[in-house]
C-alpha cells in the first residue's frame, strides 16, 4: 500500500502519450507484469511503471530554484515538477538548502536525525548517509535549522566556493536525470555556490513590483558572479500565481516578463493562482497525488515539460 502523496499518472494519460487505446495499455502493463492501482474508479501507475512504459530518455539539468523575494513559490515550484518528473520515469535528487525546511516538509521529512548540507560542507556526514528517499524516484537532501550557518561557514572554508557544491554531490549526481535546489530568499555564500554548481536558475516571479525588483537584484548579483568565476550562469523566469485580473493591472511585470521573452530567458508556461495549491500542499500532498483534474496540476505538468525539455516520440 502506498502512501497518499505517492504521484500518480492515469492510465488514460499514458494512452494519450503513447498515442494507443486504454486497453493497449493495459495489455502492456499485463506483458511487463505490472498490476495498474486504482483510486476510486480511475487507474493509475507510479514512477516505476511509467519508467518503463514511455522509455523516456531525458538531457540531465541541475537547476536551482531562486529569487531573493520569498513567497514567489520556489519551494512549492520545486516540490511539484519533482513529482511531474518522476511520473515520466525521470530520477530526481531534490536538495534544500532553506534552513526554514519548507521543501523538506512539503515531503514529510523529519530531518532531526539525518545529515544536512552544513554537516556535508564541515564533512561531518558523508553525502549517502544525508540522502533519504521520498517518493518513488524521487531523493532528497532535507534542511533543518542548522543550516542557518551554512553562509558563515562556507565564508571561512578555505576550499573555493565556486565547486564546493559538486564536490560534495559528484558521487551520486550521476545516478539522478535531476538535481534540483531549493534556495531560501536571500544572496549569501549558500545561493552563490547552488549557482555555481548548477546550469539554470529558476525565477519564480509573480504579478507584483516587489517581484521585477527581485529579479533585477537576482541579475546584478549573477553578473558579478559570472564575471568574478568567468562562467556563465543561465537564469530563466516564469509567471507564478498568475490571474486573468492582475497581470492586465500589474505594469512593472508585464514589462519584465516581455523583456526576459524576447532575450529567450522567459519560459511561456504560467502557473494560474489557485487556493488549491496551499490547500493541496498543507494537506501534505502534491497536486500528482490525486486524479481529479485540477488546472494546478496540468500547469505544474506543462511547466515541467517546457523547463525540462520532456518531449514524446510518437
Ligand atoms: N500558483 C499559486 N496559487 C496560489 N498559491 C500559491 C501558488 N504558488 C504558491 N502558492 C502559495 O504561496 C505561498 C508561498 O509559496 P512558497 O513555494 O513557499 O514560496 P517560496 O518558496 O518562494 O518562499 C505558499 O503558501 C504556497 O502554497
Ligand atoms: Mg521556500
Amino acid at each position: 500500500m502506498s502512501k497518499p502523496s505517492q504521484p500518480k499518472m492515469p492510465t488514460t494519460r499514458v494512452a494519450e502519450i503513447l498515442g494507443i487505446s486504454l486497453q493497449a495499455v493495459h495489455k502492456q502493463l499485463k506483458a511487463f507484469d505490472i498490476l495498474p492501482t486504482k483510486l476510486g474508479t480511475k487507474s493509475y501507475i507510479t514512477h516505476s511503471a511509467a519508467k518503463i512504459l514511455l522509455k523516456q530518455d531525458f538531457k540531465r539539468k541541475k537547476i536551482a530554484f531562486q529569487i531573493v523575494k520569498g513567497g514567489t513559490g520556489k519551494t512549492t515550484t520545486l516540490h511539484n515538477i519533482s513529482c511531474a518528473a518522476s511520473l515520466y520515469g525521470a530520477k530526481i535528487l531534490v536538495i534544500d538548502l532553506d534552513p526554514q525546511g519548507n521543501l523538506t516538509d512539503a515531503f514529510g521529512v523529519n530531518a532531526e536525525s539525518t545529515p544536512v548540507m552544513i554537516d556535508l560542507v564541515e564533512n561531518q556526514a558523508n553525502v549517502r548517509q544525508a540522502i533519504v528517499n521520498v517518493e518513488e524516484g524521487i531523493d532528497i537532501i532535507p534542511s533543518r535549522i542548522e543550516n542557518v550557518t551554512l553562509d558563515s561557514r562556507l565564508a571561512l572554508n578555505k576550499s573555493p566556493l565556486h565547486n564546493i557544491l559538486l564536490n560534495i554531490l559528484e558521487s551520486v549526481e550521476k545516478d539522478y536525470d535531476f538535481v534540483f535546489l531549493d534556495c531560501p530568499p536571500m544572496m549569501g555564500h549558500a545561493v552563490t555556490a547552488a549557482s555555481l554548481y548548477v546550469d539554470t536558475i529558476l525565477v519564480p516571479l509573480n504579478p507584483d513590483k516587489f517581484s521585477a525588483n527581485g529579479l533585477q537584484i537576482l541579475k546584478k548579483e549573477l553578473n558579478n558572479i559570472n564575471k568574478q568565476y568567468k562562467v556563465n550562469i543561465r537564469y530563466k523566469v516564469f509567471l507564478n500565481k498568475f490571474s486573468g485580473n492582475t497581470i492586465l493591472s500589474d505594469k512593472a511585470i508585464q514589462t519584465t516578463i516581455a523583456t526576459e521573452m524576447e532575450s529567450g530567458n522567459a519560459l511561456t508556461t504560467a502557473v494560474r493562482q489557485t487556493q488549491e495549491i496551499p490547500n493541496i500542499t498543507d494537506a501534505n500532498l502534491n497536486m500528482f497525488s490525486l486524479l481529479k483534474q485540477s488546472t494546478a496540476r496540468d500547469d505544474f505538468d506543462l511547466l515541467t515539460r517546457e523547463l525540462l525539455e520532456i518531449q514524446f516520440k510518437k
